[in-house]
């Protein structure tokens, strides 16, 4: 097969939701419905998360978080399918806003219920930052929820997109039924099954069919065709490009637990998800059909084997093809490497592969060369830009509780921040180490790995500070000036670059007036075209 049509049949994406709103069930169900497992168990049931899920990490396993960010891969209908998984717990946001660099587009879940959430409306920034293609499934039809119309008013509203639904639910809660197919003009009726695909009830392509009403009676017949007649003339046809360009979002119901609308989402989906889109560097875009490889590192994970201190860097190819045992340029740090052992996953099931394609996602075994944002390409410098890091929201000082084990500490919170499970800042004076993260739990999950994998213990020190802003300047003397003036408050985060920790929004407000020459950032984004020093 050529180059051109391998890239052409991948989709990846990724599940994107608020905590609850059903992502592992979903995530299960596409993978149910794509062939890749056989059965799916109710989401608590062990077995199955461990299999369909990421849980490679100890901690994950003992809490019952999804903390990791796997990779299922899965052929569906000719199509290459690679789904990324993001960890559903908000303490760990930041992965999930990584994970979104190295997707073509998402599936937005949302509880009909509940609606748009803090979470939805954080994730959808991200993507609309990136203007990555989004589709929305409404989940949890089953329940007792918001009338259909109201949420999709308020999903316009509060994420800002257009939306056009292409599936329509059947009653609600106890009386949903199922979903009809806007899109294909078809119904499927299944039978309630949490485990397995169940035999379609009927299958119809008309809604005047009378097995429509034999099926759901006269009343919900009725409700439907009013609901379709409105949708068609509230809403504008759906349209591929307006998708694509991430104005659009064609919009789902369903419940997942049930396989509801499942079917229509997947078959949907492999038809209008995007292919692998070009990639913005510091140098140029890059175009995927390119003859030569590169690639980007969004995601490092470390303990797949708790007995070894082995890491897996996650990259995606972004051009040409990648090989097996083949040299390429390390940018960052100037050296080429190869990869005697490069991995596709599914879950924990790891194979090696020879080639990996654009839209491929691999993980590279690493002894600590790559970090978050790295470059692998065939010679050519340049870096992919996008790959965030927000200004962390909680900080605390690293105190070390056991002198003997100072070096080991040390190695520990390099590692560790490498990875991005916090970032490192630290002060000149006293050489003081301050962790910044975006959830508690974080915090919790360094102290349990620097233990377990480093033998290190610490405690910690509550920092108050409010947000940690990187500094550009146009004007090399005022930066001088202003670090010296505010040097109890400058830190240096691990490229070197000083940062400023303000202790309330008032403070940087005040600071910004006072020097306007200088510029305070609050995503590290900028850093990016840098090569780090
Ligand atoms: P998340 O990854 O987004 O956090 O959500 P997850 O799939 O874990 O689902 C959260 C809860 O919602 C689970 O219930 C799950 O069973 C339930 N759920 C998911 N999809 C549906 C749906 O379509 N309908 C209904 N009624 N519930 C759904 P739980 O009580 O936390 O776990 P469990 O005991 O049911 O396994």
């Amino acid at each position: 097969m050529s180059t051109t049509s391998e890239i052409t049949k991948r989709r990846t994406f990724a599940i994107i939701s608020h905590p609850d709103a059903g992502k592992t069930t979903l995530t299960e169900k596409l993978l149910l419905f794509g062939g890749a497992i056989q059965t799916a168990g109710a989401v608590k049931s062990n077995k199955i998360k461990k299999t369909a899920t990421s849980d490679f990490m100890e901690i994950e396993k003992q809490r019952g978080i999804s903390v990791a960010t796997s990779v299922m891969v899965f052929d569906y209908k000719g199509v290459r399918v690679n789904l990324l998984d993001t960890p559903g717990h908000k303490d760990f946001a930041e992965d999930t806003y990584r994970t979104l660099t190295a997707v073509d587009s998402v599936i937005l879940v949302i509880d009909c219920a509940k609606g748009v959430e803090a979470q939805t409306e954080r994730l959808m920034e991200v993507c609309r930052m990136r203007n990555t293609p989004v589709i929305v499934f409404i989940n949890k039809m089953d329940r007792e929820g918001r009338d259909p119309f109201d949420l999709l008013e308020e999903i316009e509203e509060k994420l800002f997109i257009k939306l056009r639904p292409l599936a329509w639910p059947i009653g609600m809660g106890s009386t949903f039924k199922g979903v009809y197919n806007l899109h294909e003009k078809t119904l499927n009726l299944f039978q309630v099954s949490k485990t397995t695909i169940a035999k379609e009830k009927i299958s119809i392509n008309n809604l005047d069919d009378p097995a429509l009403v034999a099926e759901i009676g006269e009343r919900a017949t009725a409700s439907l065709k009013d609901d379709v007649e409105l949708i068609e003339g509230l809403f504008e046809p759906f349209d591929q490009g307006l998708y694509e360009d991430a104005l659009l979002a064609p919009v789902f119901f369903g419940s997942g637990v049930n396989n509801f609308g499942v079917q229509e989402l997947l078959d949907t989906f492999i038809e209008i998800a995007p292919k692998p889109a070009p990639r913005i560097t510091d140098k140029r875009e890059v175009l995927p059909t390119e003859d030569k490889f590169s690639g980007f590192v969004f995601k490092i994970h470390a303990n797949l084997d708790p007995r070894h201190r082995d890491r897996i860097a996650f990259l995606r190819v972004c051009s040409g093809v990648f090989e097996r045992n083949k040299f390429f340029h390390h940018v960052r740090l100037n050296k080429n490497f190869k990869f005697a052992n490069p991995y596709t996953f599914l879950a924990q099931d790891k194979t090696v592969i020879e080639e990996a394609y654009p839209g491929d996602v691999i993980g590279l075994y690493d002894t600590g060369n790559f970090k978050i944002g790295d470059t692998l390409s065939e010679g050519e410098n340049f870096f992919f830009k996008g790959i965030p890091s927000f200004s962390p929201e909680l900080f605390k000082e690293v105190v070390n509780a056991d002198p003997m084990k100072s070096k080991q500490l040390e190695k520990g919170l390099m590692q560790l921040t490498d990875e991005g499970v916090a970032q490192l800042f630290v002060q000149k004076i006293g050489n003081r180490k301050i962790i910044g993260t975006v959830g508690e739990l974080q915090f919790e999950v360094i102290q349990h790995r620097l233990l377990n994998e480093y033998g290190a213990s610490c405690n910690y020190h509550h920092m108050n500070y409010y947000k940690a802003c990187w500094l550009t300047t146009t004007d090399k003397k005022r930066l001088e000036e202003f670090i010296q003036r505010k040097s109890n408050q400058i830190l240096y985060d691990k490229d070197e670059n000083p940062v400023f920790m303000a202790d309330s929004e008032w403070t940087l407000r005040t600071q910004k007036d006072n020097f306007p020459e200088i510029t305070f950032h609050t995503t590290s984004e900028f850093k990016i075209a840098l090569p780090a020093v």
